[in-house]
C-alpha cells in the first residue's frame, strides 16, 4: 500500500488502532446503535452528521462527504502524510513500524534533519531573547513601536532581532555543540573565502514556520535603508519558499472557523491584521502563490480572498495567484485596498473597522478583472466598445463556471450600455461572424457541455449509492452496464469496484464479503476512496429504495444514450456515407425513446424515499 512501510506493518497498525479512540480526541462522540455520532471536525455544523463505525473502522460525514479510515482521518486532521500517520498510530498503539529495505527515510538523514530543526528553533529563541532582553534590542523595539506592532502579536509570531555583529549567533550555537557545517546547512551561516559569518546581522527576524509549527528559515528585515529590504534564508533541504505559507500555522484554526483564508503579501501585513483580530490570514511572501501553497490552504478552506498591495507588482502577483487558484476549481475573491495602503498600514492606522470595511467590500477576482478592463478601454465609441468586449470575452474565457460568468453580466451590460440579454447572447458566441469568433463560440459550447456533465455526475453517484443499498437487485443491473455508461472517470472506477464486490455474493442476504471488499477500497487514491466509504456508509443507512435504484438506472441510461447519440451525430456530420453508423444511430434513438417512455411511466410520487 505504501511504497515505504512494509505492508504487514500497515495491516498491524490498522488492526491495532482504535478509530473511536483516535477521533474522540477531536470531537465528542456519542454511541448510537452500532455507530458513534458527533459534530464533524472537518466542517462547521450545529447538528451531528459525522458518524464513526468502530466495527468497520471507518468514519463518514453526511454533511460534507469526508470519509475514510483512521489513517485518512489523521492525514486530514493533522495534515500528515500516509507514512507519518502510520508512524504516529504505531507509536500510540504500540505497534512497531518496519520499512521496506532501503526505502524508508534512513535514520541518518532523519537524525540530521532533526538536528537542523533543533538548531533553527534555538536560533529563533535566541533572536527573540536578543530582541526583548538585551540593550541592543532597543533599536528594534523602537522600530516595532513606530510600526504599531505590539508585543503580543510579535511574540505569537516569534519575531526577533539578530545581533549587529559578524558572529553573534555562531558563537552561541557553537557553545551549544552545533558545527559550522550544521549552521551552514540551516542557512544561518555564510562561508566566503574560507571565512564564516552570520547571515543575519542587525535585522528584524521573522521565523518562517511551516504549517506544523517547525521553524524552517527566516526572513530578516533591515532597520535601515539597506538592500535587500528583506533577506531570506536560502532554499535548502528544509526551507523551500514555495512550499510554505507564512502565518498558516498560527492561522489554521481561524481559517477553518471562518472557512476563508485572506492572503496578503508581507510578514508585517499578517501581523497587522492579526493584531486587530483578523486571524485567518497568511502571506505569500511577496510573490505569486504556488500550487503547493494553494494545496496547503485547501486543507483548511476552499475560500480564498486576496488582499494584495494596490500597486502594479501586487496586482500582477494577485492575478497570477488567482489563475492558479482557478486551476484548483477555486473562486478567488479580492478585497481592494485604498490606494497606497498595505494591509499592515490599514490595520494599524484604521483599526478593525477599516479592515472590516475592506473585507466586506470584496468582489470576485473575475469582477475585479472585468472592471479593470472596462475602465481601461474607451467605451464612448463603438470601436472602443467592440475592443472592450473582446477583452471581456477573453477574461471570461478563463473562468469555467458559467454561473460565475453570468453573475458579472450586469456589470458588463452597465459599462457597455447594452441590455444584459444581449451581453449574454454575445458571450454565447451568438454573433459569430468571423472565424475566430466561431472558435470562441465552440469553446463556450464546450463549457456548457461541461456544466451539463456536472449534473450527470451527480446522477451517476446517486445511482452507485442506490446500487450499494440494494445489492440483490444491483447485481443484475450492474451486469448489464458498461464503464462507458459513466461520464466521470472516478465513477467508472467505483462502478467497476462495486460490480466486482457484488460478484462475491453467493446468494441473497450474503453481503459480508462484498462489503468487506468495498471497505478495503477506502484507502484508494484520494478521490476514489471517499466514494467507496460513502457507498458503505449510505448502504448501511439504507438510503435509497429499489424503486429509486430503478429510476436512477433509467436516468443514467438516458444521459448515456444522449451522449452517444450526440457523438455519433457529430461524426456523421461530415457528409460521408456511413451505413453502419447510421444503423447504430437509429438503434440508439429507439433505445432512448423507450427509456424516456419508461421514465414517463414512473409516478412522480412513488419511488422516492
Ligand atoms: P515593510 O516594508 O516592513 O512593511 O514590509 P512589507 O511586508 O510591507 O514589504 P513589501 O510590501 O515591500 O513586500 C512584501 C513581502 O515581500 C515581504 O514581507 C517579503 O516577504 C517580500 N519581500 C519584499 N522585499 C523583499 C526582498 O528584498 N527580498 C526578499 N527575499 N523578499 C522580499
Ligand atoms: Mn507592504
Amino acid at each position: 500500500m505504501s511504497p515505504f512501510i512494509k505492508d504487514a506493518s500497515v495491516q498491524a497498525v490498522l488492526a491495532a488502532a482504535g478509530i473511536v479512540d483516535v477521533i474522540s480526541g477531536y470531537t465528542s462522540l456519542r454511541k448510537r446503535g452500532a455507530t458513534y455520532t458527533g459534530l464533524c471536525p472537518f466542517h462547521q455544523e450545529k447538528t451531528p452528521s459525522f458518524t464513526v463505525s468502530a466495527e468497520k473502522g471507518l468514519y463518514y460525514c453526511f454533511g460534507c462527504g469526508e470519509g475514510g479510515d483512521v489513517v485518512r482521518f489523521l492525514e486530514r486532521a493533522e495534515n500528515l502524510s500516509f507514512v507519518e500517520a502510520i508512524e504516529q498510530l504505531g507509536e500510540r498503539f504500540g505497534v512497531p513500524v518496519e520499512f521496506e529495505a532501503g526505502a524508508g527515510p534512513d535514520a541518518a538523514r532523519k537524525d540530521r534533519e532533526s538536528r537542523l530543526l533543533l538548531l533553527l528553533d534555538k536560533a529563533a529563541t535566541f533572536y527573540q531573547r536578543f530582541l526583548w532582553e538585551t540593550e541592543s534590542g532597543r533599536a528594534a523595539l523602537d522600530y516595532l513601536e513606530k510600526r504599531g506592532l505590539g508585543e503580543e502579536v510579535c511574540r505569537a509570531f516569534r519575531v526577533g532581532f539578530s545581533p549587529d555583529e559578524w558572529r553573534g549567533l555562531k558563537r552561541r550555537a557553537t557553545k551549544e555543540g552545533f558545527t559550522d557545517r550544521e549552521l551552514e546547512e540551516a542557512g544561518l551561516l555564510v562561508r566566503q573565502t574560507g571565512k564564516t559569518y552570520d547571515r543575519f546581522r542587525g535585522r528584524l527576524m521573522f521565523p518562517l514556520v511551516d504549517h506544523r509549527g517547525r521553524v524552517l528559515g527566516f526572513g530578516g528585515r533591515t532597520l535601515k535603508d539597506e538592500t535587500p529590504k528583506y533577506l531570506n534564508s536560502p532554499e535548502g533541504p528544509l526551507y523551500q519558499k514555495g512550499r510554505l505559507l507564512y502565518g498558516l500555522y498560527q492561522a489554521r484554526r481561524a481559517v477553518a472557523e471562518a472557512d476563508e483564508v485572506i492572503v496578503v503579501e508581507g510578514y508585517t501585513d499578517v501581523l497587522g491584521l492579526v493584531q486587530v483580530g483578523v486571524g485567518n490570514v497568511v502571506a505569500s511572501m511577496g510573490t505569486a502563490l504556488t500550487d503547493a501553497q494553494i494545496g496547503l490552504m485547501l486543507r483548511f478552506t476552499g475560500n480564498v480572498t486576496f488582499m494584495f498591495d494596490a500597486d502594479r507588482a501586487g496586482t500582477d502577483a494577485m492575478l497570477r495567484s488567482g489563475e492558479l487558484a482557478r486551476g484548483h476549481s477555486l473562486r478567488p475573491m479580492v478585497a481592494l485596498l485604498p490606494g497606497g495602503r498595505d494591509p499592515a498600514d490599514l490595520a494599524v492606522s484604521g483599526g478593525p473597522e477599516a479592515v472590516t470595511k475592506v473585507t466586506a467590500g470584496k468582489v470576485s477576482l473575475l469582477g475585479f478583472e472585468l472592471r479593470q478592463a472596462l475602465a481601461r478601454g474607451d467605451t464612448s465609441t463603438a470601436d472602443g466598445r467592440v475592443r472592450a468586449f473582446e477583452d471581456v470575452r477573453r477574461i471570461m474565457g478563463r473562468v469555467s463556471s458559467l454561473k460565475e460568468r453570468e453573475e458579472e453580466i450586469p456589470l458588463v451590460a452597465d459599462r457597455l450600455r447594452l441590455s444584459p440579454d444581449s451581453v449574454a447572447l454575445l458571450l454565447r458566441g451568438g454573433r459569430a461572424p468571423s472565424r475566430s469568433d466561431a472558435v470562441r463560440g465552440g469553446r463556450e459550447t464546450a463549457m456548457l457541455t461541461r456544466r451539463l456533465l456536472g449534473s450527470e455526475t451527480a446522477v451517476e453517484r446517486d445511482f452507485l449509492v442506490a446500487a450499494a443499498c440494494n445489492p440483490e437487485r444491483a447485481v443484475d443491473i450492474l451486469g448489464a452496464l458498461t464503464p462507458e455508461h459513466f461520464a466521470d472517470l472516478d465513477n467508472r472506477e467505483v462502478f467497476a469496484g462495486l460490480r466486482e464486490a457484488l460478484a462475491l455474493m453467493t446468494g441473497p442476504g450474503d453481503h459480508e464479503a462484498a462489503f468487506a471488499k468495498l471497505r478495503s477500497r477506502a484507502h484508494d487514491d484520494s478521490s476514489v476512496g471517499p466514494l467507496f466509504v460513502r457507498l458503505v456508509m449510505e448502504a448501511d443507512q439504507g438510503r435509497y429504495s429499489v424503486a429509486v435504484l430503478d429510476e436512477l438506472c433509467l436516468r443514467l441510461q438516458e444521459q448515456y444514450l444522449k451522449r452517444e447519440i450526440g457523438a455519433l451525430r457529430a461524426t456523421l456530420d461530415d457528409g460521408e456515407d456511413r451505413v453502419e453508423e447510421q444503423k447504430r444511430l437509429v438503434r440508439l434513438e429507439r433505445l432512448l425513446q423507450s427509456v424516456r417512455a419508461n421514465l414517463k411511466d414512473l409516478d412522480p410520487e412513488e419511488g422516492r424515499t
